[in-house]
């Protein structure tokens, strides 16, 4: 335990913007920019940040569904193996998908209409030979009954399913192949609120029971307050923040990171001045010289205004890129 799983290298990911005809060649997107992270096995792990900062582009680099314009991300297999994710290609990406897997936001548009709740959830089983026929339906009546779903009620389809128990048969089909990690894009982001908390509940048995480790993203941070063990805040295309969730709940040392918080209500920030964001998020398209982050910070200096602060680790743990990172308290 507590060995890493899967490792981020300075990843970037640059989007080539198509230029029209005479028209000069655009910059490119820079989704993700070159962040570095450890996923440790048997640990939940966030990402979290605003809407367009890389969170699903870092899911699907992850995930092997797209490459890495630079960068290695790196896969600890079973047999104690480093795997290349960044330059899998056919079968072996396919292979990948054995031990990550990706569940999406919307319950409603990732799932087949026209398949059965068991087709569904024996997809998987097919596709990766682990189990056929009468074997695989037992596989999913037992993993319907693990994700709080009636056995009972898999030839329905997906309509006859309210959003959380959809998540949930999103959830079944995820585990089907025993992946070791899940990533989960805005998991319960399209849930009411109660719902949201049962799925993040289940989450966390099931992560017990079955010693998974997860990459939870998402850009709600009262989500994983309560379910994930570290935290990684997310701004256009870089980590800026990065501790376990007690640290950076109680001592956020990035002004975003603090900004954030203060919009999440909670016990600790109650007599805390609320810090409201102003300015727009710049687009990934035209990221600001200097600091990201300088033209909505209000601790910003001529130096962030034109030089970019490298991540740096803390004296107390974590890690922060910022000029002048907010005191520690204790
Ligand atoms: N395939 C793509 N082509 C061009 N730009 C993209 C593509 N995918 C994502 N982007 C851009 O990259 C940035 C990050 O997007 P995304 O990773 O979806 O962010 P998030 O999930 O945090 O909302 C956005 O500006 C988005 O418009
Ligand atoms: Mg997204």
């Amino acid at each position: 335990m507590n060995e890493s799983l899967l490792t981020l290298e300075n990843v970037e990911k640059h989007f080539a913007q198509s230029s029209g005809f005479l028209k000069p060649a655009a910059e490119p997107v820079r989704a993700v920019n070159g962040i570095s992270l450890t996923i440790t096995e048997g640990e939940t792990t966030a990402l979290v940040g605003e809407s367009g900062c890389g969170k699903s582009t870092a899911a699907k680099l992850i995930t092997s569904a797209i490459t890495p314009s630079a960068g290695t991300i790196t896969l600890r297999t079973r047999d104690g193996n480093i795997l290349d994710v960044g330059s899998l290609r056919g079968r072996a990406r396919k292979a990948l998908w054995r031990d990550v897997q990706l569940i999406f936001q919307d319950p409603f548009s990732s799932l087949n209409p026209r398949m059965t709740v068991r087709q569904i959830i024996a997809e998987p089983l097919r596709n990766f030979n682990i189990a056929h026929g009468k074997e695989a339906t037992d596989i999913v009546a037992d993993l319907m009954d693990r994700v709080g779903l009636q056995p009972g009620t898999m030839s329905r389809y997906p309509h006859a399913f309210s959003g959380g128990q959809r998540q949930r048969i999103g959830i079944a089909r995820a585990l089907a192949v025993k992946p070791r990690l899940v990533v989960g894009d805005e998991p319960v982001s399209a849930l009411d609120v109660s719902v949201a908390a049962q799925i993040l509940n289940l989450f966390q048995s099931l992560k017990k029971d079955l010693g998974l480790t997860y990459l939870l993203i998402t850009h709600d941070l009262s989500v994983v307050r309560h379910s994930a063990d570290r935290v990684a805040v997310m701004y256009l295309g870089n980590i800026v923040e990065e501790n376990t969730t007690a640290s950076l709940f109680k001592s956020p040392r990035h002004p975003y990171t603090q900004a954030l918080l203060s919009a999440v209500p909670s016990q600790d920030n109650q007599d805390k001045p609320r810090i409201v964001l102003t300015g727009e998020i710049a687009s990934a398209r035209n990221i600001p010289t200097g600091c990201p982050f300088h033209p909505r910070c209000a601790y910003a200096t001529d130096l962030c205004r034109t030089t970019a602060p490298t991540v740096e680790a803390l004296p107390m743990g974590g890690r922060v890129a910022c000029h002048t990172p907010l005191e520690f308290m204790p």
